[in-house]
């Protein structure tokens, strides 16, 4: 079996994830922040530790300001539903996925004003356009820094410069891209970075969260509001981070696998895993445009994007090409619109969608050299001619 399908979620999770979520279980699986006794402190200190490694990979220096959502979804909603009000502009793109463009449909619906830049045919976005789109009423820009479907990487420092030249927040969706890709939150000017932890963070499903820079505390509103094992003697919702948006149990047990997920990154080091990728991605590119009958879209430049390619084989519907590729060889990825309707009609796939492999830290050679193989085997039988 091959899996290209970690833009989904990564897959497998090194061994020292599962090995820290079951020690969190056998062996301090309390509650943290909730009572006094040392397994509570014990968890609490689990937590503390994810939240001190992701503000360390992002260049962010309060990690009192991480706050964990269940994923970059609910981070992204905290953002936008909690800063946004009547009367707002906010600047997105159309590349985005349906994690920002839906809450951003529904905010629309209660007096919020949103401008959707296009992107070129490969996807890039022209920061100048985005400079353009910002007005008066502009509160917000909000962009993906790595496309979903076509993996293609977002210029989020120039972006992030011109949101404080005009004095605008800037909102990172950093589903995509974080622990595959440098992202210094100082450097690049970036206010709210929301981040997934199933991904390129090797965590495990049901964990994320949403890193607050100094200049948008004090303006979000919670989603949710509860217990948070802290000001107890009040029924009023704490205003402290992370506390203020952290009502519930945590999930306690996928942060400590957050965390050692964040720990294995940092011992192999975002560069490393980035250039490891690259070159497969380099190299499943060349093969692809060597295939009579792929169309690839997106830059088709392994330097400009993520380990994210997206193709069409002419004769095929992007489902029956995956069918195809499970059933030949194995190969489990993803064929569709990928949750962002708008990225699609941008690049010319919508509605039929694009067959998508996205490949991780565990693929090799090769499963590149296997799934090409398979492909030049369809492309070589086009369907109308199978018998
Ligand atoms: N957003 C994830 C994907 O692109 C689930 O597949």
């Amino acid at each position: 079996m091959i899996y290209f399908d970690n833009a989904a979620t990564s897959w497998p999770k090194p061994d020292c994830v599962s090995a820290a979520m079951e020690r969190f279980l056998r062996e301090h699986g309390a509650n943290p922040g909730r009572s006094g006794h040392a397994l509570s402190i014990q968890a609490g200190r689990v937590v503390f530790d994810a939240r001190e490694r992701a503000a360390r990979l992002f260049h962010f220096d309060d990690p009192l300001a991480v706050v964990f959502t269940k994923n970059a979804t609910e981070a992204l909603n905290l953002a936008l539903q909690g800063l946004l009000a009547p009367g707002d502009h906010v600047v997105t793109s159309v590349m985005e996925h349906n994690s920002v463009l839906r809450p951003l449909r529904f905010l629309e619906g209660r007096g919020v004003s949103v401008t959707r830049v296009a992107c070129a045919a490969d996807g890039t976005l022209d920061p100048d356009d985005v400079a353009r789109s910002i007005s008066s009423s502009t509160r917000l820009v909000v962009l993906s820094h790595a496309s979903n479907v076509v993996g293609t990487l977002c210029p989020i420092g120039a972006i992030g410069k011109l949101a404080r030249e005009h004095e605008v927040l800037f909102c990172v969706d950093a589903a995509q891209s974080a622990g595959a890709h440098p992202i210094d939150m100082e450097a690049m000017g970036i206010d709210l970075l929301a981040f997934t932890g199933h991904k390129s963070l090797y965590g495990p499903q049901g964990t994320g969260g949403l890193c607050i820079g100094e200049r948008a505390r004090g303006r979000l509103r919670p989603l949710l509001y509860g217990g948070t094992g802290s000001a107890s003697d009040s029924d009023l919702h704490p205003e402290f981070l992370p506390d203020c948006f952290e009502a519930g149990t945590l999930n306690a047990v996928g942060l400590a696998g957050l965390a050692a997920g964040l720990a294995f990154i940092e011992e192999r080091s975002v560069e490393s895993i980035r250039q490891h990728e690259t070159a497969l991605t380099a190299r499943l590119i060349a093969g692809l445009r060597a295939i009579p009958g792929i169309g690839i879209l997106g830059t088709a430049d392994a330097a400009r994007q993520t380990a994210v390619v997206s193709f069409n084989l002419d004769g095929w519907s992007c489902s029956e090409v995956a069918s195809a590729l499970e059933e030949n060889a194995g190969i489990c990825c993803r064929a569709g619109l990928h949750c962002a309707p708008l990225a699609h009609r941008q690049l010319g796939t919508f509605p039929e969608g694009a067959v998508r492999f996205s490949l991780g830290l565990f693929n090799t050679e090769s499963d590149v050299t296997t799934a090409l193989d398979a492909l030049r085997e369809l492309a070589a039988h086009p369907k109308g001619a199978q018998t």
